[in-house]
């Protein structure tokens, strides 16, 4: 009874960025769990996501997207809707640029806003539609402890993901009692090229660890826990919420 409670058989998933990192782990989490998913990215399929897919008796479908296009967005949404039902989106990818904020091209600051934030609500809209309509879906927003922390470095991310927390409580307001759940995972340090550079530098990556109650950077693989509960049926009556996946960071 309680494994029904996380079973997403029958459902089908977009996930944005299932290439590499998080994404890569969630799609597959989200095989294991039973859905079908379609993976919302710029290159091929990882080969494990389709060996996971026919072992489970699933299907993946590649979906291209630039996610820094609103025209190359409004098509895969349209073509997806054509061939799923759409159960569950989960916005996964994401972008980070570094510079001094009294040097930071604004033309890199609008990238970061486009992917990060901007994408996010378009994919809301068209994923969401249809969802409103029959009355239920849900939403996975990937936040950041940048959407409670400043960062160094990093004003474009932070702001854009500051800003995901935000929208994912807006569309809550509007959504919950339509029977779409928004909700939104903060992760942690997690090991992805995401944070190479910062995991090439042991003495930074040593300061980060300590400062970790786990005592570990996080994985792809640490995050699909919270993603399946927040698609499944068990947080049916999750709203609104960001929920750290941080190994303690935010305690601290
Ligand atoms: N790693 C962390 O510590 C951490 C912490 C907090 C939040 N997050 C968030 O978690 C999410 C995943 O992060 P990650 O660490 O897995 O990052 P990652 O390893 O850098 O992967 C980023 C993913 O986003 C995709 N992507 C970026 N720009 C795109 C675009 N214009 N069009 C289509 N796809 C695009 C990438 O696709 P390509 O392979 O085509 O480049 C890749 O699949 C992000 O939203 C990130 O902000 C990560």
């Amino acid at each position: 009874m309680t494994e029904a409670l996380f079973d997403l058989s029958d459902r089908t998933a977009v996930v944005t960025g299932a290439s590499r990192g998080i994404g890569l782990a969630v799609a597959a989490g989200l095989l294991r769990a039973g859905a079908d998913v379609v993976a919302f990215q710029r290159g091929e399929l990882a080969p494990e996501l389709q060996a996971l897919a026919a072992q489970h008796g699933r299907t993946i479908t590649n979906r291209f997207v630039d996610l820094s296009s609103e025209e190359s967005i409004a098509e895969a949404i349209e073509a997806t809707l054509a061939r799923h039902q759409v159960d569950i989106l989960v916005n996964n990818a994401g972008t980070q640029i570094r510079h001094d904020a009294t040097e930071f091209p604004l033309a890199d600051f609008d990238s970061v806003m486009n992917v990060n934030l901007r994408s996010v609500f378009q994919l809301c809209q068209g994923f969401g539609a249809p969802m409103l309509e029959r009355g239920h879906g849900k939403i996975v927003n990937l936040a950041s402890l940048l959407s409670y922390q400043g960062g160094f470095r990093v004003p474009a991310y932070a702001a854009s993901k500051g800003a995901i927390a935000q929208l994912t409580k807006a569309l809550c307001n509007e959504w919950a009692g339509r029977g779409v759940n928004v909700n939104a995972v903060a992760p942690g340090y997690i090991e992805t090229e995401m944070n190479e550079a910062l995991i090439a530098d042991a003495e930074r990556s040593q300061q980060i660890s300590v400062r970790i109650p786990a005592g570990r950077w996080g994985s792809g693989e640490d995050m699909v826990g919270a993603v399946v509960y927040l698609s499944s049926r068990a947080a049916d009556y999750v709203h609104g919420i960001v929920i750290p996946v941080d190994g303690g960071w935010l305690a601290r």
